[in-house]
């Protein structure tokens, strides 16, 4: 799941949802207190521990204990903990980063960087902080506060706007900030790197009155979907000059996850009905044709035909963009499915082959992806219900 400013979408979806059952056992207040206090505790083991080795590079290895220039080079895991920091309460902290980042960053850089990533984690980082510390309301209000990460969220995402410039709107995959798109830059991208972008390009544009930013990522969400299948399914791998898929693995994991995600968040964000109607037939058909209860497999886009019967980690989403869409039942069963796999090996490995009921071979690994987590809170708070907390 991705996104900074998908927490506003949550939110409204939040009171969307009608709560089902009240069922099970609850939490005591003391319990709550703990589980709280050791998140806490997890997070600044994490935050600290890349401050102190890593800033101001991107990301820190946990086993060197070194940093690295994983993205661009922005301090990509400071922009990307702003939200948490004001989550937590932690003014001090908040308020000490985005006056950094405020005073250091710049994006006119020669350095070459995923469109994708760049977007959901810094333009979605930098608008998520800039909302919340230009608000008295979310209680992280910084006086000093002058609009500067919206302002560094505009110029990174005008960079960004020459990998637009192709025949079908899709995206390229990567751009370079200073130069534009390289010369032998790849013209294939996958489905969800052109299709994950509209909430944070969309939220840009309505701040800065700008509508370019809407616009090219909504373009590129109609470029993928004009090339649907004539069964509405789309394909995991397209050429953003021909149009054509390169590869036509049809699924809602590796991909293509969050171009469906995106559609629902979007309509629900701007209220812009092409998405919910683009949504409608795309969950539509991926109910019809990926959808074997509980699991859900990958088939080729125009014939149907079931190629991957697997489970990929990044299937994970799904139950949670279903409680969004209010489609509770399927849900619960999913969610129960891959919960199971979480189960047997203590986390979800990146394939779980579900003709063999074991690990795909070479997809043992676990990246520590959130997605399971994701949609377990979201079922909770649909339900009510704490079957989940204690994995029965
Ligand atoms: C950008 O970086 C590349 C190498 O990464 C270098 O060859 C090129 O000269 C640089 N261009 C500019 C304008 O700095
Ligand atoms: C692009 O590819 C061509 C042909 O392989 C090569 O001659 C050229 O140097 C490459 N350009 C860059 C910027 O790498």
């Amino acid at each position: 799941m991705c996104g900074r400013v998908a927490a506003v979408v949550y939110l409204l979806a939040f009171f969307a949802v009608r709560p089902v059952l009240i069922r099970g056992l609850g939490v005591t207040d003391l319990e709550a207190g703990e589980l709280r206090d050791e998140v806490r505790d997890m997070f600044y083991h994490a935050f600290d521990g890349y401050m102190q080795h890593a800033f101001p590079l991107d990301e820190l290895r946990p086993l060197t204990c070194v940093g690295e220039d994983t993205l661009g080079g922005y301090a990509l895991t400071l922009i990307d903990s702003l939200d948490t920091l004001a989550l937590l309460g932690d003014r001090e902290r908040f308020g000490a980063a985005v006056e950094w980042i405020a005073k250091n960053i710049r994006f006119d850089i020669n350095k070459t960087v995923s469109v994708f990533e760049t977007t959901i984690r810094i333009v979605g980082g930098l608008l998520s902080a800039h909302l919340i510390a230009s608000d008295y309301s979310t209680g992280m209000k910084l006086l000093s506060y002058n609009d500067e990460l919206l302002h560094l969220a505009e110029d990174l995402a005008q960079r960004m706007l020459p990998a637009f410039d192709t025949p079908t709107g899709i995206p390229f995959g990567s751009v370079n900030l200073l130069l534009g798109v390289d010369e032998n830059e790849s013209k294939i991208t996958s489905t969800a790197g052109g299709g994950t972008l509209t909430l944070e390009f969309g939220v840009l544009s309505r701040l800065t009155g700008n509508p370019v930013f809407e616009q090219v990522t909504k373009n590129a969400v109609r470029g993928i979907w004009a090339r649907r299948s004539k069964v509405n399914l789309v394909g995991a791998h397209i050429n953003v000059f021909s149009g054509e898929w390169t590869q036509k693995d049809a699924g809602i994991g590796t991909s293509i996850d969050s171009f469906y995600e995106y559609l629902l968040k979007a309509y629900l964000l701007f209220g812009d009905e092409e998405y919910l109607f683009m949504f409608q037939e795309a969950y539509k058909a991926a109910m019809h044709y990926l959808y074997h209860d509980p699991w859900y497999v990958e088939v080729n886009m125009n014939s149907a035909i079931t190629v991957w019967p697997l489970f990929n980690s990044l299937q994970a989403f799904w139950p949670g963009l279903q409680v969004l869409y209010g489609d509770i039942d399927p849900a619960i069963r999913t969610h129960a499915a891959f919960f199971s796999v979480w189960k047997k090996y203590g986390f979800t490995p990146e394939g779980f082959n579900l003709a063999s009921f074991s690990i795909q071979p070479g997809q043992r690994s676990y990246p520590l992806r959130p997605e399971l987590i994701e949609s377990t809170y979201w079922l909770f708070k649909a339900t009510r219900d704490y079957r989940t907390r204690y994995g029965c």
